[in-house]
């Protein structure tokens, strides 16, 4: 019998022997991060994990924290400036989340944009470098250098999210969660257009596939999933809210209990993959 102030104990010091018993490992607190969190899918990432009461901190951040009114107010949140077009402000960011934090247990990167003109592509004569670049930086490269300045927190973190294996050799340590979606996928392609956004979305999820197999190395995994939130009510997919027929554009809220139930029920075995809002894996 443990007494409960050891319990505690443990429990503060990020208890850190995996090998010690499942009550522990089931019974972790969670330290998380939200990378785009100032609206749509990233706020309300935020709001809920805050609102959990097996997490102790959100770290969330956006590119003007002085203007995320919410995500400043939401309790257990602490909002750090970050631009995902700009390693610098990566690099800047993941020092001042190791600052505040020795690990973390899951990190979702969500920033992305439709196309700099809000409107995908609809023949080839809308391409423009400017604007594949511009989609490009926003919704593959920011979220791979995100994935590789904060990878030693995602190492150091105590494995409190996903469904750990009685292997101690295939335990992970963390989540990375890439936010993609399903036109990103090659063989879902069947209209064509948005170019740009389905590209990005294409090339982050082979980013996705690539850190599951280099953070899956070694003890310290790092179990990384795609996730596709369905057709959701927010500002990127605004424009086309009123070809999606009725009842089947999702709330922010709906879709992202469907995402972290997902991410609840991971396991190493999952990584690497790309799975829809409803739980369904996606060919990509
Ligand atoms: N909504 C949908 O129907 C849908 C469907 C499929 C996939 N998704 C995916 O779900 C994720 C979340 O989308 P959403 O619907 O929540 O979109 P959203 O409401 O338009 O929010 C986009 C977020 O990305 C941030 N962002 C844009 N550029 C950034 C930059 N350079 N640096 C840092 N943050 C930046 C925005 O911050 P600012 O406030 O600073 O602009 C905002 O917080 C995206 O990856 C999207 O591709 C959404």
């Amino acid at each position: 019998m443990i007494l409960p102030w050891f319990h505690s104990l443990m429990l503060a010091f990020r208890f850190p022997f995996p090998d010690c018993g499942v009550t522990y490992l089931k019974k972790r607190m969670a330290t998380v991060l939200i990378q785009g969190a100032s609206r749509g899918l990233g706020l309300q990432f935020a709001r809920a994990l805050a609102a959990r009461d097996s997490v102790t901190t959100v770290l969330a951040t956006c590119r003007r924290p002085e203007q995320a009114e919410e995500l400043r107010s939401l309790p257990k949140v602490q909002v750090l400036p970050l631009d995902v077009t700009s390693e610098t402000s990566v690099a800047a960011a993941a020092q001042q989340a190791a600052a505040a934090t020795a690990g973390l247990d899951l990190l979702v990167n969500c920033s992305a944009i439709l196309h700099p003109s809000g409107r995908g592509e609809t023949s080839l004569r809308d391409v423009s470098l400017a604007g594949l670049q511009e989609t490009f930086n926003t919704n593959t490269f920011g979220p791979l250098l995100v994935a590789k300045h904060f990878a030693p927190l995602l190492q150091a973190g105590s494995g409190a999210l996903g469904v750990q294996s009685e292997d101690a050799k295939q335990r992970h340590a963390a989540v990375l969660v890439n936010m993609t979606a399903k036109v990103g996928s090659t063989t879902e392609n069947v209209l064509g257009g948005w170019y740009s956004y389905r590209m990005s979305k294409a090339a982050l999820n082979m980013a996705t596939k690539n850190l599951s197999i280099e953070l899956g190395r070694g003890r310290k995994k790092v179990l990384c999933v795609g996730l596709h939130p369905g057709t959701v009510d927010t500002d990127l997919s605004r424009p086309y809210h009123k070809n999606v027929p009725a009842g089947q554009l999702l709330s922010p809220e709906r879709s992202v209990s469907h995402l972290l139930a997902i991410v609840d029920r991971l396991t190493v075995a999952d990584s690497g993959r790309v799975f829809v809002w409803s739980g369904e894996p996606l060919a990509f």
